[in-house]
């Protein structure tokens, strides 16, 4: 069970053991931490490694300002992305899926059910990243698709399996970046595609989910098609 917290204007989700990760937040309230390198930079998020006095980890920051009111919607109707991921990373871990990247502190900035804000303390994984990786052999491709389907299994999807969304550790495949959906067929055959297109991992499951998102593609493709036609 994830804890809620209200800290300043902030509220915030922890595990129940989460009061280093608070101690943290509110270094990080206070300016008070160092940064170790800049791994992500631009407008609306900031993905840092910092140093803190439990050890490395990583800082997260989304302030999405694209589709405000679209987005504004969905979680009035939806609830909210990230407190699903938190939920979903904690459920996985404790049912023994470490591949998972763990979600130690969650905090947002919040009007309604809409938070316009995010701050993440993750636990920073060591190792190569699949980008790092020039040759991707068999061996490791058969790692990356049982990662992929050990998720799918315990009702969870990765949203978006590029090689940078994975790290090496100890010859083990981590998985970071992760998607809080819920893990409908359609989006599992996504992520299944996906690795067909970035790993040449032929995908083996053609299910339901499966025909149902080539003949969503098709369709759209088949739109565009048409609106192109119109525009001329
Ligand atoms: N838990 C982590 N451990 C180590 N490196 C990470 C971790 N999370 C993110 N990174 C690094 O930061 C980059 C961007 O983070 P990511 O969460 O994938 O953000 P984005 O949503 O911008 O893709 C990653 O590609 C990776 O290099
Ligand atoms: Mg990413």
């Amino acid at each position: 069970m994830s804890i809620k917290h209200h800290i300043k204007d902030y509220v915030v989700f922890t595990k129940s053991d989460g009061e280093k990760y608070i101690n943290v937040f509110n270094d990080f309230l206070s300016y008070n931490i160092k940064i170790i390198k800049v791994f992500r930079n631009i407008e609306d998020t900031k993905v840092l490694l910092i140093d803190t006095q439990y050890g490395k980890m990583i800082l997260k920051i989304f302030a999405p300002k694209v589709k405000q009111n679209e987005r504004f919607l969905k979680a009035m109707v939806k609830g909210d992305y990230y407190e699903k991921l938190f939920e979903q990373t904690e459920r996985v871990r404790k049912e023994g899926l470490d591949s998972v990247n763990d979600f130690y502190l969650l905090a947002e900035k919040k009007t309604l059910r809409f938070a316009h804000y995010y701050i993440m303390l993750i636990e920073y994984i060591e190792g190569v990243e699949l980008v790092d990786i020039p040759e991707i052999d068999d061996e490791l491709k058969q790692k990356i698709k049982a990662s992929i389907s050990g998720l799918h299994q315990h009702g969870m999807v990765s949203g978006d399996p590029h090689k940078g969304n994975f790290i090496i550790e100890d010859g083990v495949v981590r998985i970071i970046d992760l998607s809080g959906k819920s893990p409908s067929s359609m989006r599992m055959a996504k992520d299944r595609i996906d690795l067909e297109r970035h790993y040449g991992i032929v995908n083996e499951v053609k299910d339901a989910g499966y025909y149902r998102l080539i003949f969503k593609k098709k369709f759209r493709n088949f739109i565009r098609r048409l609106k192109g036609k119109e525009v001329r």
